[in-house]
């Protein structure tokens, strides 16, 4: 255990050594390594430099902050020098702990600006011209495939390619590059990084990201080749249910600008022109929700090397950049994030076999293949099957998800898609030849590859069961965008989804540069009026949001300030939510959120029972105004504070006068009614603790089970929690019969179902007309399983874990939760253990930071820290700052504490 600090894990805008980015003013984080207790930062220094011996040296040529007291370690907004393109920084960061002492200096880190300025990009846009755009003939189709899938207008993937001399030897080359469409880039036969399926959706029109790769050990001096494939992606494939292609323009298209640094100075740049060349190729189409069709027969062997032959190639259509914005990735891409193997597989005679990958996943499969040319093999995607054992893809609705792969012949081959994905547990193979080993398949999980920070672990089994579906429900709907599914032909950006699931998110990944795109998207999706949307970015779903769905424009940068200490996504967003509330109150002066309510969608999926709409938008509402109101303190705006506070009570009176009566009993009587009412603070204190009555009466009546969809869930086990009714979250939470998670999972599912009643004995599948099984929303008990049974909470006017809760809530027959948390401050966990009438409670907070935790009992006498500290002058040292009956609160510092209190069985709040 050490006694001081040390900061390690140094980030720019969240991101280890990020390169091109186009934050003009990038922050800078790090974490504080040391064990020891009351560890704190009372001082940094920053020091950032154009080379690293400069830093060696200490010597900042771009910046030196000096001394700065403070504690500090979180977005730290870099001061020196402007940055110009291209520019690469190194820096340092050293601190001075709560005694005084400096640490040293740390290893250093990096970041690189991007290309800043339009004109830095000198490329066209450049593509295959189709021969008749408007006509195309039906594409040639693979035996096997559906008729259907013949009216579909599925292009041919272009190859392009371009060569080139560098005169001398590469010191460093960056390579950047965006498709409208989705591109594979290529240099001298290997590829150029790993991403998949990018630049990623955003709103074509107005926005289309960029990646930069360095390649610098992919060229050398002499001739090099760089080669693109491009597919149609989101760009010009097919989306949603329409049936309809083409959403931002006709066919996809390639800008590229490599730049190559050589040893002496000098610099050779190659961008994409018209004097590149295109040809198509094997891949006779690759959809996003069809799938893609690959004759390995028309492979270009050394398409991508100098010296291949492409005279028969076309010249390429080139097009000048036009004013739509380029800007920098500045999240981590999309990647295949895991591999699985089969479970099983099932023979089913003649020429079929079911691939069972024991989890529903999105992404693709990896095939080996040997067999006669010409030979395909179709590959089909679904997350059931059918009682008889056959593939369920009827609720894939339209989409296609299938693959063709026609053999080559000869040796091994081995195929995977490219810029297509899937949502699926089984697979049928179909003209497989000879038998399908489970050596000869493997899955591919695709997905944004965000690095995990959370862990929930306890001692049921069906509930970590629930944790890993909550996990591979994320994974495999964030792509590029927040999705609500991954399989049937939707995987749109619905808001009301991501809001009731964005604070689970946070702590299962290192979410907030995901988020933080993702918020540009529902920028660029807002109406003139100022709405937010349903879906961001905007397509197929082109009303203004819905109550609870629009409301994710003010609710996701609050959470994520609230999670990672984002002030600057509360600035950047200020003024979009200050125009929503504007929006809302023009057209609703009585302040119920009775007008303007789109598509109003309501408790969407509940079961059961229904909550009234215009009371379900008046509580997101008048929480808007509350939300608003802290963050405009939260970046200074004390006025608007006040403002929006007063509008918070104006709203509130109105919902009370409309739908509260002085029993507590709120309108509607539902789970999510009161759910909300208690969740958003709308409620006389007086009356809350008889609406959580009503709360428990109504749960009681429906046989101790959930009514709640999409809107009331995230908040039913809370507001049970925190008024006393944890017995009653958690019989909610353990039950497996319908309709519950536990249900789910014991009818199989390994991600959340959209529906509660997906697939039920009674009926079976639930309408294919809307049954997805992996929608994440549901998963929403996430956040309850990280914060009340494992209890690692924060304190929103100490956000970012600055300031720690520890405050488990134990019950439901468990004896053992915990979870553990990587936050922008370092490692947060909580660990709680029952033995007889024990109660063993580890909290562990991060250097730098203080908490508070609540320790339950029985009998507060009963409460020990079971390690003290060595030295009792020691002024980090444990103190209780309070106690009732039910907790005993301690204020600690950082470090890891014991605690021990007696808290008999029976002890398990009121209710049920
Ligand atoms: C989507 C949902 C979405 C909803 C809006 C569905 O089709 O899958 O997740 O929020 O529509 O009602």
């Amino acid at each position: 255990m050490t006694d001081s600090i040390a900061p390690v894990d140094l980030r720019c805008e969240y991101l280890v050594d990020p390169l091109g980015i186009d934050v003009a003013w990038p922050r800078l984080s790090w974490v504080l390594d040391g064990e020891g207790r009351g560890l704190r930062q009372t001082a940094h220094q920053i020091v950032a430099a154009s080379h690293p011996d400069r830093l060696a040296a200490e010597a900042g040529d771009l910046w030196d902050s000096g001394k700065v007291l403070g504690s500090e370690s979180a977005h730290v907004v870099y001061g020196g020098s402007p940055l110009g393109s291209r520019q690469r920084v190194w820096w340092t960061v050293r601190v001075w702990d709560q005694n005084g002492a400096a640490s040293p200096f740390s290893p250093p880190a990096c970041w690189e600006m991007g290309l800043l300025q339009p004109d830095d990009w000198r490329g066209s846009w450049i593509g295959l011209r189709r021969a008749d755009e408007a006509r195309r003939p039906a594409p040639d189709l693979p035996p096997g495939a559906r008729r259907d899938l013949a009216e579909l207008d599925l292009p041919p993937c272009p190859y392009l390619r371009t060569t080139f001399a560098l005169p001398r030897p590469v010191r460093r080359a960056r390579l950047y590059a965006t498709a409208r469409g989705v591109y594979e880039l290529r240099l001298n036969g290997r590829r150029a990084g790993d991403a998949v399926l990018a630049p990623g959706w955003t709103d074509y029109g107005h926005r289309i990201q960029y990646q930069t790769y360095d390649v610098s050990d992919l060229l050398s001096a002499g001739d090099n080749a760089l080669g693109a494939i491009l597919g149609t992606g989101w760009y010009a494939g097919y989306i949603g249910w329409h049936g309809e292609n083409k959403h931002y323009g006709v066919r996809p298209e390639l800008l590229v600008h490599l730049i190559v640094e050589h040893d002496d100075g000098s610099t050779t740049t190659v961008v994409s022109d018209e004097s590149w060349r295109v040809a198509t190729g094997p891949i006779r189409y690759s959809d996003l929700l069809m799938g893609e069709s690959y004759d390995a027969r028309a492979e270009l062997p050394g398409w991508d090397l100098p010296g291949y032959d492409d005279r028969g190639w076309q010249p390429v259509t080139a097009e000048p950049r036009d004013d739509v914005l380029l800007v920098a990735d500045r999240a981590e891409p999309v990647r295949v994030i895991a591999e699985l193997p089969p479970r099983s597989i099932a023979q089913r005679p003649p020429d079929l076999a079911i691939v069972d990958l024991g989890q529903n996943i999105t992404g693709w499969v990896r095939l080996r293949v040997r067999g006669p040319a010409g030979t395909t093999v179709r590959l089909r995607f679904g997350e059931r099957l059918n009682p008889d054992g056959t593939l369920y893809i009827e609720n894939m609705r339209t989409a296609h998800q299938t693959d063709f792969y026609t053999l080559r012949g000869g040796d091994d081959e081995t195929y995977e898609p490219r810029f297509t994905f899937h949502g699926f547990q089984y697979v049928e193979v179909t003209g497989y030849p000879g038998e399908l080993t489970t050596d000869a398949i493997t899955g591919r999980v695709v997905g944004s590859d965000l690095p995990t920070t959370g862990d929930f672990r306890c001692s049921n089994d069906m509930v970590n069961q629930l944790q890993r579906n909550i996990v591979w429900g994320q994974r495999g709907n964030f792509l590029s965008v927040p999705t609500d599914c991954p399989q049937r032909d939707e995987r749109l950006g619905w808001l009301g989804d991501a809001q009731v699931f964005v604070r689970t998110s946070c702590f299962n990944a290192a979410a907030a540069p995901f988020w933080t795109k993702w918020l540009t998207d529902v920028a660029d999706a807002r109406s003139p009026e100022g709405a937010f949307p349903d879906v961001a970015p905007r397509l197929i779903v082109t009303t203004d949001g819905a109550p609870a769905w629009g409301n994710a424009g003010v609710i996701v940068p609050w959470t994520l300030y609230q999670c990672y200490g984002d002030r600057r996504l509360i600035e950047e967003h200020y003024e979009a939510m200050a125009a929503w509330l504007t929006y809302l109150q023009d057209a609703n002066p009585d302040l119920l959120w009775t007008n303007r309510r789109g598509n109003d969608y309501g408790d969407w999926l509940a079961v059961g029972e229904s909550t009234p709409k215009d009371l379900i938008g008046t509580a997101f509402f008048a929480q808007d105004a509350r939300l608003l109101a802290r963050m405009a303190r939260a970046i200074g705006r004390t006025d608007d504070g006040a403002r929006y506070d007063d509008l918070f009570a104006r709203i509130t009176s109105a919902f009370r006068a409309a739908y509260v009566d002085d029993t507590g009993r709120v309108a509607g009587d539902s789970q999510t009614a009161y759910a909300l009412a208690l969740a958003m603070d709308l409620l006389p204190s007086a009356l809350r603790p008889a609406a959580a009555r009503h709360l428990v009466a109504n749960i009681a009546r429906h046989d101790w089970h959930l009514t709640t969809g999409f809107v009331g869930v995230s908040h039913l086990c809370p507001v049970l929690t925190e008024a006393g009714y944890g017995d009653v979250a958690y019989r909610l939470l353990l039950n497996e019969t319908f309709p519950s998670w536990g249900y789910m999972i014991a009818r199989g599912a390994t991600t959340m179902w959209e529906r509660w009643d997906g697939w039920t004995e009674e009926r079976g599948f639930q309408t294919p007309q809307m049954n997805s099984f992996n929608h994440y929303a549901f998963g929403a008990i996430g956040d309850w399983l990280y914060r009340y049974v494992a209890g690692i909470d924060l304190d929103p006017d100490r956000p970012g874990y600055e300031h720690v809760v520890v405050r488990p809530f134990p019950g439901g027959g468990l004896t053992h939760a915990g979870a553990s948390y990587r936050s922008v401050r370092g490692l947060v966990a909580s660990e709680w253990r029952r033995d007889g009438d024990t109660f063993l409670l580890t909290a562990t907070i991060p250097a730098n930071s203080t908490a508070t935790v609540l320790v339950p009992t029985t009998s507060p006498a009963s409460v020990t820290l079971v390690d003290e500290p060595t030295s009792t002058d020691d002024p980090s040292a444990p103190t209780v700052v309070g106690s009732d009956d039910e907790r005993v609160t301690f204020g600690v510092g950082s470090g890891r504490y014991l605690f021990r209190s007696t808290l008999t069985q029976s002890a398990a709040g009121r209710g049920g």
